[in-house]
């Protein structure tokens, strides 16, 4: 069987720049402030990588592991945490940092969870929106881009772990 080709949906260069547009925001409305960045694994590790990197020395990084796909292409609803975060989180500033929200499940969990732990505030960037897929509504603060509901891969996105080291969000198309 042949490698299915991936059709560039953003290229590169355009997430980098978008990238930089949302770390301008964050550092202004932060102004200095102790922000600590929770990354989502796996599908957030590039996103996060790459905005940090725009950030100041105010920001601690951390991450959290959830399941619920299980290596299939649909949410189960089930949202089990399988890592959780290493800071204490009371009373600081905390923003989430997604890949994608899809069906809003696995965030509005991730709020539900968090915020019995007290931050002085928490907020979701996310990379992607698929709007039209979504059951739950999560308010997302700094979103990259909204795409139509198709799955994609790449940039730490994967379709059964394959394809997150590309550099640009793409479709698979099966051959
Ligand atoms: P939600 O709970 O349905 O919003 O799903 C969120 C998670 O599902 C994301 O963090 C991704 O890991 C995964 N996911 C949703 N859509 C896609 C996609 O198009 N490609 C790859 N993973 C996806």
């Amino acid at each position: 069987m042949s490698e299915p080709t991936i059709e560039v949906l953003i290229d590169a260069n355009t997430l980098q720049a978008r990238i930089a547009e949302l770390a301008t925001q964050i550092r202004k409305d932060y102004d200095g402030k102790p922000l600590v960045l929770v990354g989502v694994l796996k599908g957030s590790f590039l996103f996060l990588a790459d905005l940090c990197k725009h950030l100041d020395n105010n920001v601690i990084i951390d991450f959290l592991q959830t399941s619920s796909y299980h290596g299939g292409r649909s949410t189960t609803g089930v949202v089990q945490i399988r890592k959780d975060v290493d800071v204490n989180i009371e009373g600081v500033d905390v923003l989430l940092v997604e890949d994608i929200v899809d069906t809003g499940t696995t965030l509005s969990h991730l709020i539900d969870l968090l915020g019995t732990r007290k931050p002085a505030s928490l907020k979701i960037a996310s990379l992607l929106s698929k709007p039209e897929a979504r059951r739950v509504e999560v308010p997302v603060e700094y979103l990259g881009f909204e795409i139509e509901n198709v799955f994609v891969v790449g940039y730490g996105l994967d379709d059964a772990e394959k394809y997150r080291q590309l550099p640009y969000i793409g479709v698979v198309k099966d051959s």
